[in-house]
Protein backbone atom coordinates (compact mmCIF):
# COMPACT_ATOMS: atom_id res chain seq x y z
CA UNK A 1 0.00 0.00 0.00
CA UNK A 2 1.01 3.59 -0.96
CA UNK A 3 1.35 5.07 2.87
CA UNK A 4 1.00 8.70 1.02
CA UNK A 5 -2.02 8.10 -0.85
CA UNK A 6 -4.57 6.39 1.59
CA UNK A 7 -3.74 9.73 4.03
CA UNK A 8 -5.99 13.08 2.51
CA UNK A 9 -3.82 15.77 3.12
CA UNK A 10 -6.69 18.32 2.70
CA UNK A 11 -9.25 16.88 5.12
CA UNK A 12 -5.71 16.87 7.43
CA UNK A 13 -4.72 20.23 6.82
CA UNK A 14 -8.02 21.70 7.22
CA UNK A 15 -8.57 20.04 11.24
CA UNK A 16 -5.34 21.25 11.85
CA UNK A 17 -6.05 25.17 10.51
CA UNK A 18 -9.16 25.44 12.18
CA UNK A 19 -7.68 23.92 15.40
CA UNK A 20 -4.56 26.41 15.30
CA UNK A 21 -7.57 29.68 15.60
CA UNK A 22 -9.10 27.93 18.37
CA UNK A 23 -5.80 28.12 19.95
CA UNK A 24 -5.06 31.46 19.22
CA UNK A 25 -8.78 32.50 20.21
CA UNK A 26 -8.92 31.38 23.48
CA UNK A 27 -5.75 31.81 24.60
CA UNK A 28 -6.32 35.61 24.32
CA UNK A 29 -9.50 35.42 26.00
CA UNK A 30 -7.23 33.54 29.11
CA UNK A 31 -4.97 36.88 28.65
CA UNK A 32 -7.99 38.57 29.30
CA UNK A 33 -8.96 36.45 32.28
CA UNK A 34 -5.52 36.72 33.30
CA UNK A 35 -5.83 41.05 33.68
CA UNK A 36 -9.70 41.00 34.93
CA UNK A 37 -7.64 39.10 37.95
CA UNK A 38 -5.80 41.50 38.50
CA UNK A 39 -7.84 44.56 37.68
CA UNK A 40 -11.09 43.80 38.71
CA UNK A 41 -13.01 46.38 36.60
CA UNK A 42 -11.31 45.64 33.15
CA UNK A 43 -14.16 45.01 30.52
CA UNK A 44 -16.39 44.14 33.36
CA UNK A 45 -19.43 46.03 32.24
CA UNK A 46 -20.21 44.82 29.15
CA UNK A 47 -22.11 41.05 30.23
CA UNK A 48 -21.37 39.48 27.27
CA UNK A 49 -16.95 39.82 28.20
CA UNK A 50 -17.90 39.17 32.19
CA UNK A 51 -15.70 36.93 33.74
CA UNK A 52 -17.89 33.90 34.34
CA UNK A 53 -19.01 33.79 30.24
CA UNK A 54 -15.17 34.09 29.16
CA UNK A 55 -14.33 31.61 31.20
CA UNK A 56 -16.20 29.38 29.91
CA UNK A 57 -15.49 30.47 26.51
CA UNK A 58 -11.51 29.68 27.69
CA UNK A 59 -12.14 26.41 28.40
CA UNK A 60 -14.29 24.69 26.16
CA UNK A 61 -12.64 26.82 23.67
CA UNK A 62 -9.54 24.91 24.25
CA UNK A 63 -10.60 21.56 25.14
CA UNK A 64 -13.29 21.40 22.01
CA UNK A 65 -11.94 23.99 19.77
CA UNK A 66 -8.07 23.68 20.12
CA UNK A 67 -7.21 20.34 21.53
CA UNK A 68 -10.34 17.58 20.02
CA UNK A 69 -10.21 19.04 16.58
CA UNK A 70 -6.51 18.71 16.08
CA UNK A 71 -7.06 15.14 17.67
CA UNK A 72 -9.32 14.18 14.97
CA UNK A 73 -7.05 15.59 12.36
CA UNK A 74 -3.94 13.83 13.88
CA UNK A 75 -6.55 10.16 13.74
CA UNK A 76 -7.72 11.11 10.45
CA UNK A 77 -3.77 10.94 9.89
CA UNK A 78 -2.74 8.35 11.83
CA UNK A 79 -5.31 5.97 11.51
CA UNK A 80 -5.23 5.26 7.70
CA UNK A 81 -0.93 5.29 8.20
CA UNK A 82 -1.15 2.60 10.62
CA UNK A 83 -4.02 0.44 9.10
CA UNK A 84 -3.02 0.79 5.38
CA UNK A 85 -6.13 1.92 3.95
CA UNK A 86 -8.09 5.05 3.49
CA UNK A 87 -11.10 6.26 5.89
CA UNK A 88 -13.80 4.28 5.11
CA UNK A 89 -16.13 7.55 4.23
CA UNK A 90 -14.02 10.79 3.63
CA UNK A 91 -17.46 12.17 2.20
CA UNK A 92 -18.61 11.74 6.33
CA UNK A 93 -15.57 13.11 7.71
CA UNK A 94 -16.21 16.05 5.54
CA UNK A 95 -20.00 16.03 7.09
CA UNK A 96 -18.67 15.66 10.75
CA UNK A 97 -16.38 18.37 9.85
CA UNK A 98 -18.68 21.03 8.96
CA UNK A 99 -21.05 20.15 12.13
CA UNK A 100 -18.49 19.87 14.22
CA UNK A 101 -17.62 22.91 13.80
CA UNK A 102 -21.28 24.40 13.87
CA UNK A 103 -20.67 22.85 17.41
CA UNK A 104 -18.25 24.55 18.45
CA UNK A 105 -19.70 28.34 17.00
CA UNK A 106 -23.12 27.59 18.23
CA UNK A 107 -21.52 26.16 21.62
CA UNK A 108 -19.16 29.37 22.28
CA UNK A 109 -21.30 32.35 21.07
CA UNK A 110 -24.14 30.74 23.18
CA UNK A 111 -21.40 30.92 26.09
CA UNK A 112 -20.61 34.52 25.19
CA UNK A 113 -24.54 35.28 25.14
CA UNK A 114 -25.67 33.51 28.60
CA UNK A 115 -26.86 30.38 27.42
CA UNK A 116 -25.26 27.73 29.30
CA UNK A 117 -25.70 24.66 31.52
CA UNK A 118 -23.70 24.03 35.04
CA UNK A 119 -21.80 21.03 33.78
CA UNK A 120 -18.17 22.11 33.91
CA UNK A 121 -16.28 21.34 30.47
CA UNK A 122 -19.78 20.67 28.92
CA UNK A 123 -20.98 24.22 29.16
CA UNK A 124 -22.32 24.54 25.55
CA UNK A 125 -26.08 24.61 25.32
CA UNK A 126 -28.46 21.64 24.46
CA UNK A 127 -28.14 22.47 20.34
CA UNK A 128 -24.56 22.50 20.71
CA UNK A 129 -24.57 19.43 22.55
CA UNK A 130 -26.57 17.52 20.20
CA UNK A 131 -24.44 18.48 16.73
CA UNK A 132 -21.53 17.57 18.70
CA UNK A 133 -22.46 14.37 19.72
CA UNK A 134 -23.57 13.71 15.86
CA UNK A 135 -20.53 14.75 14.76
CA UNK A 136 -18.50 12.92 17.25
CA UNK A 137 -20.13 9.63 16.69
CA UNK A 138 -20.19 9.94 13.05
CA UNK A 139 -16.00 10.55 13.07
CA UNK A 140 -15.88 7.36 15.74
CA UNK A 141 -17.78 5.45 13.04
CA UNK A 142 -14.98 6.33 10.40
CA UNK A 143 -12.92 5.89 13.15
CA UNK A 144 -13.66 2.47 14.09
CA UNK A 145 -14.78 1.10 10.69
CA UNK A 146 -11.22 1.78 9.47
CA UNK A 147 -9.80 0.18 12.02
CA UNK A 148 -11.77 -3.03 11.60
CA UNK A 149 -11.63 -3.35 8.11
CA UNK A 150 -7.74 -3.17 7.91
CA UNK A 151 -5.93 -6.58 6.86
CA UNK A 152 -3.77 -5.86 9.36
CA UNK A 153 -3.50 -9.02 12.15
CA UNK A 154 -1.92 -6.84 15.00
CA UNK A 155 -2.96 -3.56 16.38
CA UNK A 156 -0.03 -0.47 16.79
CA UNK A 157 -0.30 0.62 20.49
CA UNK A 158 -1.90 4.18 19.17
CA UNK A 159 -4.90 2.44 17.62
CA UNK A 160 -5.47 0.82 20.65
CA UNK A 161 -5.49 4.16 22.65
CA UNK A 162 -7.57 5.81 19.71
CA UNK A 163 -10.13 2.67 20.38
CA UNK A 164 -10.43 3.34 24.11
CA UNK A 165 -10.52 6.89 23.58
CA UNK A 166 -13.03 7.05 21.06
CA UNK A 167 -15.15 4.96 22.44
CA UNK A 168 -15.39 5.72 25.89
CA UNK A 169 -16.10 9.76 25.16
CA UNK A 170 -18.73 9.35 22.81
CA UNK A 171 -20.41 7.68 26.00
CA UNK A 172 -18.93 10.31 28.77
CA UNK A 173 -20.37 13.33 26.63
CA UNK A 174 -23.70 12.21 25.88
CA UNK A 175 -24.00 11.06 29.89
CA UNK A 176 -22.52 14.14 30.84
CA UNK A 177 -24.71 16.55 28.82
CA UNK A 178 -27.91 14.14 29.90
CA UNK A 179 -28.13 12.53 33.23
CA UNK A 180 -25.64 15.54 34.94
CA UNK A 181 -27.00 18.07 32.96
CA UNK A 182 -30.68 17.15 33.27
CA UNK A 183 -31.82 14.03 35.60
CA UNK A 184 -29.49 13.04 38.33
CA UNK A 185 -29.64 15.21 41.44
CA UNK A 186 -27.31 16.08 44.49
CA UNK A 187 -24.18 14.22 45.63
CA UNK A 188 -25.04 11.65 43.07
CA UNK A 189 -24.46 14.35 40.76
CA UNK A 190 -21.49 15.23 41.66
CA UNK A 191 -20.35 12.09 41.93
CA UNK A 192 -21.40 11.85 37.95
CA UNK A 193 -20.15 15.18 37.03
CA UNK A 194 -16.43 14.03 38.46
CA UNK A 195 -16.40 10.84 36.46
CA UNK A 196 -17.24 13.24 33.74
CA UNK A 197 -14.56 15.91 34.30
CA UNK A 198 -11.91 13.77 34.52
CA UNK A 199 -12.86 11.06 32.16
CA UNK A 200 -12.59 13.91 29.45
CA UNK A 201 -9.36 14.57 30.51
CA UNK A 202 -8.45 11.05 31.32
CA UNK A 203 -10.24 9.36 29.05
CA UNK A 204 -9.60 11.55 25.63
CA UNK A 205 -7.25 13.87 26.03
CA UNK A 206 -4.42 11.42 27.93
CA UNK A 207 -4.92 8.49 25.40
CA UNK A 208 -5.02 10.02 22.44
CA UNK A 209 -2.59 12.08 23.44
CA UNK A 210 -0.50 8.90 24.14
CA UNK A 211 -1.47 7.67 20.58
CA UNK A 212 0.36 10.45 19.32
CA UNK A 213 3.42 10.29 21.42
CA UNK A 214 3.92 6.62 20.93
CA UNK A 215 3.52 7.19 16.89
CA UNK A 216 5.41 10.11 16.48
CA UNK A 217 8.09 8.64 18.48
CA UNK A 218 8.35 5.87 16.04
CA UNK A 219 8.50 7.90 12.90
CA UNK A 220 10.60 10.66 14.32
CA UNK A 221 13.55 7.68 15.44
CA UNK A 222 12.25 5.87 12.73
CA UNK A 223 12.66 2.69 15.46
CA UNK A 224 10.13 0.41 17.03
CA UNK A 225 9.06 1.35 20.51
CA UNK A 226 10.83 -0.38 23.48
CA UNK A 227 8.47 -2.39 24.69
CA UNK A 228 4.83 -3.47 23.69
CA UNK A 229 4.67 -5.08 26.78
CA UNK A 230 5.41 -2.19 28.93
CA UNK A 231 2.78 -0.12 26.20
CA UNK A 232 0.22 -2.48 27.33
CA UNK A 233 0.19 -2.61 31.26
CA UNK A 234 -0.10 1.24 30.87
CA UNK A 235 -2.88 1.08 28.40
CA UNK A 236 -4.66 -1.48 31.05
CA UNK A 237 -4.31 0.60 33.92
CA UNK A 238 -5.71 3.74 32.17
CA UNK A 239 -8.75 2.14 31.20
CA UNK A 240 -9.11 0.03 34.44
CA UNK A 241 -7.95 3.04 36.48
CA UNK A 242 -8.99 6.06 35.47
CA UNK A 243 -12.69 5.69 35.58
CA UNK A 244 -12.36 4.94 39.27
CA UNK A 245 -10.93 8.55 40.07
CA UNK A 246 -13.61 10.89 39.32
CA UNK A 247 -14.74 11.76 42.90
CA UNK A 248 -11.20 13.19 43.48
CA UNK A 249 -12.84 16.41 42.31
CA UNK A 250 -14.92 16.38 45.16
CA UNK A 251 -13.08 15.39 48.23
CA UNK A 252 -14.93 16.13 51.70
CA UNK A 253 -18.31 16.61 49.72
CA UNK A 254 -21.51 14.28 50.63
CA UNK A 255 -19.93 11.71 48.40
CA UNK A 256 -19.87 8.53 50.04
CA UNK A 257 -16.80 8.61 51.91
CA UNK A 258 -16.01 4.89 51.05
CA UNK A 259 -16.11 6.28 47.11
CA UNK A 260 -13.90 9.41 48.09
CA UNK A 261 -11.01 6.93 49.25
CA UNK A 262 -11.39 5.12 46.74
CA UNK A 263 -10.50 7.69 44.23
CA UNK A 264 -8.01 8.52 46.33
CA UNK A 265 -6.49 5.19 46.23
CA UNK A 266 -6.73 4.34 42.47
CA UNK A 267 -5.25 8.36 41.33
CA UNK A 268 -1.99 6.90 43.48
CA UNK A 269 -2.18 3.73 41.24
CA UNK A 270 -2.18 6.33 38.34
CA UNK A 271 1.39 7.08 38.46
CA UNK A 272 2.08 3.76 37.62
CA UNK A 273 0.51 4.27 34.14
CA UNK A 274 2.79 7.55 33.70
CA UNK A 275 5.85 5.63 34.27
CA UNK A 276 5.34 2.87 31.31
CA UNK A 277 4.77 5.99 29.18
CA UNK A 278 7.50 7.55 30.39
CA UNK A 279 9.74 4.60 30.51
CA UNK A 280 8.84 3.48 27.07
CA UNK A 281 9.39 6.67 25.86
CA UNK A 282 13.36 7.01 27.16
CA UNK A 283 13.88 3.54 26.02
CA UNK A 284 13.19 3.83 22.91
CA UNK A 285 15.17 7.07 22.80
CA UNK A 286 18.49 5.83 24.31
CA UNK A 287 21.43 6.63 22.62
CA UNK A 288 19.45 9.62 20.51
CA UNK A 289 18.70 12.43 23.04
CA UNK A 290 21.55 14.86 21.67
CA UNK A 291 18.65 14.53 18.48
CA UNK A 292 16.16 16.94 20.84
CA UNK A 293 18.92 20.24 20.00
CA UNK A 294 18.07 19.71 16.95
CA UNK A 295 14.55 17.88 15.92
CA UNK A 296 12.09 20.63 16.85
CA UNK A 297 9.14 17.92 16.76
CA UNK A 298 11.07 15.64 18.95
CA UNK A 299 12.03 18.49 21.08
CA UNK A 300 8.33 19.47 21.57
CA UNK A 301 7.34 16.19 21.94
CA UNK A 302 9.68 15.23 24.76
CA UNK A 303 8.73 18.69 26.94
CA UNK A 304 5.42 17.65 26.37
CA UNK A 305 6.13 13.91 28.39
CA UNK A 306 7.95 15.63 30.66
CA UNK A 307 4.98 17.66 31.33
CA UNK A 308 2.59 15.09 31.24
CA UNK A 309 5.21 13.03 34.40
CA UNK A 310 4.64 16.41 36.40
CA UNK A 311 0.84 16.19 35.57
CA UNK A 312 0.83 12.89 36.63
CA UNK A 313 3.41 13.31 39.60
CA UNK A 314 1.60 16.18 41.15
CA UNK A 315 -2.16 14.43 40.53
CA UNK A 316 -1.77 11.54 42.62
CA UNK A 317 -0.01 13.85 45.19
CA UNK A 318 -2.87 16.64 45.77
CA UNK A 319 -5.33 13.40 45.63
CA UNK A 320 -4.04 12.45 49.51
CA UNK A 321 -6.62 13.26 51.61
CA UNK A 322 -4.07 14.56 54.09
CA UNK A 323 -2.50 17.03 50.82
CA UNK A 324 -6.17 17.72 49.55
CA UNK A 325 -7.31 20.22 52.16
CA UNK A 326 -4.30 22.67 51.47
CA UNK A 327 -4.31 22.63 47.74
CA UNK A 328 -7.76 22.39 47.09
CA UNK A 329 -9.68 25.93 45.61
CA UNK A 330 -6.18 27.02 45.15
CA UNK A 331 -4.26 28.36 42.17
CA UNK A 332 -2.18 25.13 42.51
CA UNK A 333 -5.29 23.05 40.70
CA UNK A 334 -5.23 25.90 37.97
CA UNK A 335 -1.46 25.52 37.75
CA UNK A 336 -2.17 21.52 37.21
CA UNK A 337 -4.70 21.98 34.66
CA UNK A 338 -2.12 24.18 32.73
CA UNK A 339 0.83 21.65 32.96
CA UNK A 340 -1.66 19.09 31.61
CA UNK A 341 -3.36 21.14 28.79
CA UNK A 342 -1.11 23.05 28.48
CA UNK A 343 2.56 21.97 29.12
CA UNK A 344 1.98 18.43 28.21
CA UNK A 345 -0.81 17.43 25.61
CA UNK A 346 -0.16 21.36 24.12
CA UNK A 347 3.62 20.33 23.32
CA UNK A 348 2.64 17.07 22.54
CA UNK A 349 -0.07 17.86 19.69
CA UNK A 350 2.03 20.77 18.27
CA UNK A 351 5.11 18.25 18.25
CA UNK A 352 3.18 16.07 16.01
CA UNK A 353 1.57 19.19 13.46
CA UNK A 354 5.20 20.65 12.64
CA UNK A 355 6.20 16.81 11.94
CA UNK A 356 3.54 15.93 9.33
CA UNK A 357 2.90 19.95 8.17
CA UNK A 358 5.26 19.61 5.42
CA UNK A 359 3.88 15.95 3.95
CA UNK A 360 0.00 17.13 4.04
CA UNK A 361 0.91 20.68 3.08
CA UNK A 362 3.66 19.60 0.23
CA UNK A 363 5.99 22.13 1.57
CA UNK A 364 8.75 22.54 4.08
CA UNK A 365 8.62 24.92 7.07
CA UNK A 366 9.45 28.52 6.62
CA UNK A 367 12.23 28.39 9.10
CA UNK A 368 13.89 26.36 11.76
CA UNK A 369 14.66 29.65 13.44
CA UNK A 370 10.73 30.70 14.01
CA UNK A 371 10.04 27.13 15.17
CA UNK A 372 13.27 28.10 18.55
CA UNK A 373 11.11 31.05 18.98
CA UNK A 374 8.14 29.71 19.06
CA UNK A 375 9.26 26.68 21.49
CA UNK A 376 11.61 28.71 23.86
CA UNK A 377 8.78 31.23 23.90
CA UNK A 378 6.29 29.29 24.78
CA UNK A 379 8.29 27.32 27.46
CA UNK A 380 10.16 29.92 29.18
CA UNK A 381 6.83 31.78 29.26
CA UNK A 382 4.80 29.11 30.87
CA UNK A 383 6.83 27.05 33.18
CA UNK A 384 9.04 30.44 34.46
CA UNK A 385 5.88 32.87 34.63
CA UNK A 386 2.71 31.07 35.22
CA UNK A 387 3.45 27.47 36.05
CA UNK A 388 5.73 28.66 39.01
CA UNK A 389 4.04 31.73 40.21
CA UNK A 390 0.39 29.56 40.22
CA UNK A 391 1.62 27.06 42.15
CA UNK A 392 3.39 29.08 44.63
CA UNK A 393 0.20 30.83 44.62
CA UNK A 394 -1.77 28.06 45.16
CA UNK A 395 0.46 27.22 48.24
CA UNK A 396 0.46 30.17 49.89
CA UNK A 397 -3.38 30.75 49.58
CA UNK A 398 -3.67 26.88 51.46
CA UNK A 399 -1.76 28.05 54.32
CA UNK A 400 -3.38 31.37 54.74
CA UNK A 401 -6.49 30.13 54.65
CA UNK A 402 -5.91 27.21 56.75
CA UNK A 403 -4.30 30.13 59.33
CA UNK A 404 -8.06 31.59 59.82
CA UNK A 405 -6.95 34.63 57.17
CA UNK A 406 -9.96 36.45 55.53
CA UNK A 407 -9.97 35.77 51.79
CA UNK A 408 -9.30 39.20 50.96
CA UNK A 409 -5.66 39.14 52.10
CA UNK A 410 -4.89 36.13 50.21
CA UNK A 411 -6.30 37.89 46.93
CA UNK A 412 -4.27 40.88 47.56
CA UNK A 413 -1.37 38.85 48.38
CA UNK A 414 -2.09 36.55 44.81
CA UNK A 415 -1.56 39.50 42.86
CA UNK A 416 1.59 39.67 41.65
CA UNK A 417 1.65 36.36 40.84
CA UNK A 418 -1.30 36.64 38.93
CA UNK A 419 0.27 39.65 36.90
CA UNK A 420 3.23 37.08 36.29
CA UNK A 421 0.23 35.01 34.77
CA UNK A 422 -0.92 37.68 32.94
CA UNK A 423 2.16 38.58 31.00
CA UNK A 424 2.90 34.91 30.82
CA UNK A 425 -0.04 35.10 28.76
CA UNK A 426 0.98 37.74 26.20
CA UNK A 427 4.87 35.73 26.05
CA UNK A 428 3.08 32.15 25.10
CA UNK A 429 0.56 34.21 22.71
CA UNK A 430 3.98 35.88 20.55
CA UNK A 431 4.88 32.27 20.61
CA UNK A 432 1.72 30.91 18.99
CA UNK A 433 1.90 33.88 16.64
CA UNK A 434 5.68 33.14 15.04
CA UNK A 435 3.75 29.15 14.99
CA UNK A 436 1.26 30.72 13.09
CA UNK A 437 3.55 32.31 10.60
CA UNK A 438 5.89 29.65 10.41
CA UNK A 439 3.15 27.16 8.75
CA UNK A 440 1.77 29.73 6.58
CA UNK A 441 5.42 30.23 5.42
CA UNK A 442 4.09 34.30 5.54
CA UNK A 443 6.83 35.34 7.50
CA UNK A 444 8.20 38.70 6.23
CA UNK A 445 11.40 38.76 8.24
CA UNK A 446 12.30 35.69 7.78
CA UNK A 447 14.17 34.96 4.43
CA UNK A 448 13.96 32.12 2.16
CA UNK A 449 18.05 31.14 3.01
CA UNK A 450 16.34 30.37 5.84
CA UNK A 451 13.92 27.66 4.81
CA UNK A 452 14.49 24.29 6.36
CA UNK A 453 14.41 21.75 3.50
CA UNK A 454 13.12 18.34 4.01
CA UNK A 455 15.60 15.87 5.89
CA UNK A 456 14.74 13.24 2.96
CA UNK A 457 12.17 13.42 0.58
CA UNK A 458 8.56 13.17 1.00
CA UNK A 459 8.43 9.62 -0.11
CA UNK A 460 11.52 8.12 1.18
CA UNK A 461 10.69 9.53 4.23
CA UNK A 462 7.32 7.71 4.46
CA UNK A 463 8.40 4.54 3.58
CA UNK A 464 11.25 4.61 5.60
CA UNK A 465 8.48 5.21 8.76
CA UNK A 466 6.24 2.52 7.04
CA UNK A 467 8.99 0.10 6.67
CA UNK A 468 10.08 0.41 10.53
CA UNK A 469 6.38 0.25 11.81
CA UNK A 470 5.68 -2.83 9.37
CA UNK A 471 8.61 -4.80 10.53
CA UNK A 472 8.99 -4.32 14.09
CA UNK A 473 7.75 -6.42 16.82
CA UNK A 474 5.92 -3.46 18.94
CA UNK A 475 2.90 -3.94 15.62
CA UNK A 476 1.84 -7.52 17.17
C1 LIG B 1 -2.13 10.43 37.71
C2 LIG B 1 -2.83 11.29 37.09
C3 LIG B 1 -3.65 12.41 37.70
C4 LIG B 1 -4.18 12.55 38.94
C5 LIG B 1 -4.11 11.56 40.09
C6 LIG B 1 -4.88 13.82 38.97
C7 LIG B 1 -5.53 14.32 40.07
C8 LIG B 1 -6.27 15.48 40.09
C9 LIG B 1 -7.00 16.00 41.23
C10 LIG B 1 -7.04 15.33 42.59
C11 LIG B 1 -7.60 17.14 40.86
C12 LIG B 1 -8.52 18.01 41.69
C13 LIG B 1 -7.77 19.02 42.46
C14 LIG B 1 -8.68 19.88 43.30
O1 LIG B 1 -9.69 20.42 42.79
O2 LIG B 1 -8.36 20.03 44.47
C15 LIG B 1 -7.26 17.37 39.46
C16 LIG B 1 -7.69 18.44 38.71
C17 LIG B 1 -7.52 18.54 37.36
N1 LIG B 1 -6.79 17.68 36.56
FE1 LIG B 1 -5.71 16.12 37.17
N2 LIG B 1 -4.74 14.42 37.77
C18 LIG B 1 -4.02 13.58 36.95
C19 LIG B 1 -3.70 13.80 35.62
C20 LIG B 1 -4.30 14.73 34.83
C21 LIG B 1 -4.18 14.77 33.40
C22 LIG B 1 -3.37 13.79 32.56
C23 LIG B 1 -4.94 15.82 32.99
C24 LIG B 1 -5.18 16.31 31.59
C25 LIG B 1 -5.06 15.62 30.52
C26 LIG B 1 -5.51 16.45 34.17
C27 LIG B 1 -6.34 17.55 34.15
C28 LIG B 1 -6.91 18.12 35.26
C29 LIG B 1 -7.73 19.31 35.21
C30 LIG B 1 -8.10 20.11 33.97
C31 LIG B 1 -8.11 19.58 36.53
C32 LIG B 1 -8.94 20.77 37.01
C33 LIG B 1 -10.34 20.36 37.19
C34 LIG B 1 -11.15 21.43 37.89
O3 LIG B 1 -10.66 22.51 38.18
O4 LIG B 1 -12.33 21.14 38.19
N3 LIG B 1 -5.09 15.76 35.26
N4 LIG B 1 -6.44 16.35 39.02
C1 LIG C 1 -1.95 32.24 27.08
C2 LIG C 1 -2.06 31.24 27.85
C3 LIG C 1 -3.15 31.09 28.88
C4 LIG C 1 -3.55 31.93 29.88
C5 LIG C 1 -2.99 33.27 30.22
C6 LIG C 1 -4.60 31.26 30.60
C7 LIG C 1 -5.26 31.79 31.68
C8 LIG C 1 -6.27 31.17 32.38
C9 LIG C 1 -6.99 31.75 33.48
C10 LIG C 1 -6.77 33.13 34.03
C11 LIG C 1 -7.87 30.83 33.93
C12 LIG C 1 -8.87 30.99 35.08
C13 LIG C 1 -8.26 30.67 36.38
C14 LIG C 1 -9.21 30.94 37.52
O1 LIG C 1 -10.42 31.16 37.32
O2 LIG C 1 -8.74 30.97 38.68
C15 LIG C 1 -7.71 29.64 33.12
C16 LIG C 1 -8.40 28.47 33.30
C17 LIG C 1 -8.19 27.33 32.53
N1 LIG C 1 -7.41 27.25 31.38
FE1 LIG C 1 -6.14 28.64 30.69
N2 LIG C 1 -4.81 30.04 30.03
C18 LIG C 1 -3.96 29.91 28.95
C19 LIG C 1 -3.88 28.86 28.08
C20 LIG C 1 -4.59 27.68 28.20
C21 LIG C 1 -4.48 26.55 27.33
C22 LIG C 1 -3.62 26.50 26.07
C23 LIG C 1 -5.29 25.59 27.84
C24 LIG C 1 -5.53 24.18 27.33
C25 LIG C 1 -5.00 23.65 26.25
C26 LIG C 1 -5.94 26.11 29.02
C27 LIG C 1 -6.85 25.43 29.82
C28 LIG C 1 -7.48 25.93 30.93
C29 LIG C 1 -8.32 25.16 31.83
C30 LIG C 1 -8.65 23.67 31.68
C31 LIG C 1 -8.75 26.04 32.85
C32 LIG C 1 -9.62 25.69 34.05
C33 LIG C 1 -8.69 25.38 35.21
C34 LIG C 1 -9.40 24.97 36.48
O3 LIG C 1 -10.62 25.21 36.62
O4 LIG C 1 -8.75 24.40 37.37
N3 LIG C 1 -5.50 27.40 29.21
N4 LIG C 1 -6.72 29.89 32.18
Amino acid sequence: VNQRLVVNAKLVRWHLMVAIAWLLLPMLVGIVLSFKLVWGDFLASTPWLTYGRLRFFHTNGVIYGWLSTSFVGLMYYMVPRLTGRALISEKLAWVCFVVWNAAILVGQIGLLAGVSQAVEYAEWGPVADVLFALSFVGMGINVFGTIFKSDEKHLFVSLWYILLGVSFTALNFVMANTLVAYVVPGAANAALEGLWIHNAVGMWITPIGTAIIYYLLTIILKRPIYSHGLSMIGFWSLALFYPLTGAHHYFFSPIPMWTQVIASATSVVLFATVVTVVTNVFATLRGRWHWITSHLPLRFLLFGVFGYMLTCTQGPFQAILQVQPIVHFTDWVVAHAHMALLGAFTFITTAMIYEIWPQVTGRALRSRQLGEWHFWLTFVGFYLLYFLPDTAAGLMQGFMWRAGLPLIESIVAAKPFWLARAISGCVIFSGQILFVLNLTGTCPWSPDAEREPLPESGAARESAAAAALATTPARG
